[in-house]
């Protein structure tokens, strides 16, 4: 049996209070809760949320992390910082990060290194966008992200990482996956984790949806067999809501 998973993440949203009073919200029915919940919020909140959720079963991530383990890149935020700080989960290959950041394929190679090696648990990222959707060419697509990204790494280093499908065109439009696009989307990344690490690594490799998960959709997606949870972006912001998808799993 897999773990399941529901991460929320806040992206570049909320004041320290309105995180923390989020958190609080989260936190405040956890006795309910089944399954591995993580919150992602902005890097400049995380202390206070480690101390909001001290003594809680919930887990924190950041958004994202440098492609560098130190040095003068003004603005960055690296590996080992974050693991100083003990959190447990980064978000790795975020499309926005791909696509308003130029994050290439061989940058996050370079992340993944570097979280893991520092001991943070990779959320990566995949998914493709409409274009390649209405050209049927995501297989394609995604598994050159695995590739370039994730293949290099080795049986215990892939073993750690959790793996998030988030076709883009259906990030922030209202317009998600349906669940069998998302099962066909999953099972074949977990096919191809399987030809290159083996059947026994990609039974038990994490594979979360993300894109447009509500609580009106969150249990069909997540009632795949291929669907371990999600990454919830705009739903995460609204305490009853996220409380609602995570208990629809
Ligand atoms: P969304 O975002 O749920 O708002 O579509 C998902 C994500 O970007 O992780």
């Amino acid at each position: 049996m897999r773990q399941k998973i529901i991460a929320g993440n806040w992206k570049m949203n909320l004041t320290l209070a309105e995180a923390v009073k989020l958190a609080a919200d989260i936190k405040s029915d956890e006795a309910s809760y089944k399954h591995q919940v993580i919150l992602c919020p902005a890097f400049p909140y995380l202390t206070s949320l480690q101390n909001e959720l001290k003594g809680s079963k919930i887990k924190l991530g950041a958004q994202n992390c440098a492609d560098r383990e130190n040095g003068a890149f003004t603005g960055e935020v690296s590996a080992p910082m974050l693991a100083s700080m003990s959190l447990p989960y980064v978000i790795i290959g975020h499309s926005e990060r791909r696509i308003y950041y130029h994050e290439s394929h061989e940058t996050l190679k370079e992340k993944m290194n570097l979280a893991l090696r520092y001991g943070l648990l990779p959320i990566f990222c995949c998914g493709e966008t409409k274009d390649i959707r209405i050209d049927e060419k995501q297989g394609v697509y995604v598994n050159k992200q695995l590739e370039e990204s994730l293949f290099h790494l080795s049986d215990d280093d892939i073993a750690k990482v959790v793996i998030a499908y988030e076709p883009v065109w259906a990030i922030g439009t209202g317009l998600n996956a349906t669940p069998q696009q998302a099962q066909d989307m999953h099972h074949f990344i977990r096919e191809k984790v399987s030809a290159r690490y083996g059947i026994g690594i990609a039974e038990r490799i994490i594979i979360l949806y993300g894109g447009s998960v509500k609580p009106d959709n969150a249990a069909e997606l997540f009632s795949q067999s291929d669907v371990d949870g999600g990454l919830v972006g705009g739903a995460s912001l609204k305490a009853d809501d996220f409380k609602k998808i995570i208990l629809s799993i």
